[in-house]
């Protein structure tokens, strides 16, 4: 197995289910409240850890209430955490999510300590960064850091695995050094341009953005619609598997981690996408970000008895 290490945000979650979401200047009454551990690189680490890949995580906190949580839930997952920066007089990154009754959510993020994943930061980590095979790279850090990060890093390896998430311009992001690229499918839209509604949409849409960045290969996570795997020779469709969903919060968190521990195990894209597909349903049927997160004898349990 190859190492993996993940370069993101940490975040606590605070999370409000409701039957619908208010429109501007309305107010509805929730149905509960709960915090957990969460942020996209966090999540993606956990995942890591939980479906047996040997990973790092790299990324900043503060020094407040919700510091110890987002640590614990890490060493609890089997991620090693002696790289993240902790950071004096900063708060923790806070995501603010609304899940409505047919799970979808919205989220706003206030960065807070995110904010440290800086070039000095980056630097620092550099040498521990090369070592590894496999880097998960997400956007919810800050992109000038990312971008130098991108780089400095040597040509082929690590193979890097970038969520553009949440969206925002690559124009200036250096995305042929990327391996792979996994938009959602709103995602996807957003950075082309393109409709993305139907299966012919995803189909030009991911091969327009394969054009436009010069990475490998495009994987279109779409929610229950699956997954679409575009290298510019094959376009691929993966059903997703029937589930009951409650918050998708964290769904793609779940798939990316669970695509890379699969790779590293040295399995097929094919096979590793559906692995994936399977940890990214399992991850809807639970509340919570981190808290929904499989482990792997969930994921292999749930795949014997497959139903796609
Ligand atoms: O991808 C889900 C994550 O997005 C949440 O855990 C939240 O922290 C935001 O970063």
């Amino acid at each position: 197995m190859k190492s993996i290490a993940v370069v993101g945000s940490l975040n606590i979650d605070l999370v409000t289910h409701m039957e619908r979401f208010p429109k501007p200047g309305e107010t509805v009454i929730g149905q509960s409240f709960r915090y957990n551990a969460g942020g996209k690189g966090a999540n993606q680490a956990v995942a890591c850890g939980r479906l047996g890949g040997e990973v790092s995580m790299f990324g900043a906190i503060g020094k407040d209430f919700f510091a110890n949580t987002l640590l614990q839930s890490l060493k609890e997952s089997n991620v090693r955490i002696d790289d993240i920066r902790i950071c004096d007089g900063m708060f923790c990154g806070v995501a603010h999510i609304w899940v409505d009754a047919g799970a979808e959510n919205s989220i706003a993020v206030i960065p807070g300590a995110n904010a440290k994943v800086d070039v000095n930061y980056v630097e620092s980590v550099i040498p521990k960064l090369t070592a590894v095979s496999w880097l998960l790279l997400q956007l919810e850090t800050p992109l000038p850091a990312t971008t130098y990060l991108l780089e400095q890093l040597p040509p082929y390896t690590p193979r890097i695995v970038l969520d553009p998430a949440p969206a925002q311009s690559l124009d200036r992001f250096p995305t042929q050094r990327l391996w792979l690229i996994t938009p959602n499918e709103h995602e996807l839209q957003w950075l082309t341009g393109l409709s993305t509604a139907t299966d012919e949409g995803i189909e030009h849409a991911s091969y327009r953005l394969l054009e436009t960045t010069g990475v490998q290969a495009v994987l279109c996570k779409a929610g229950s619609r699956g997954a679409y795997f575009q290298d510019g020779s094959r376009f691929l469709h993966f059903p997703a598997y029937c589930v009951d969903a409650v918050d998708s919060t964290a769904a793609g968190d779940a798939f990316n981690g669970a695509l890379t521990v699969a790779l590293s195990e040295g399995r097929s894209i094919e096979s590793a996408i559906r692995f994936a597909n399977a940890a990214g349903s399992l991850c809807v049927t639970a509340k919570g970000a981190q808290p929904s997160i499989p482990w792997r004898k969930d994921v292999e349990t749930f795949l014997q008895t497959e139903r796609v």
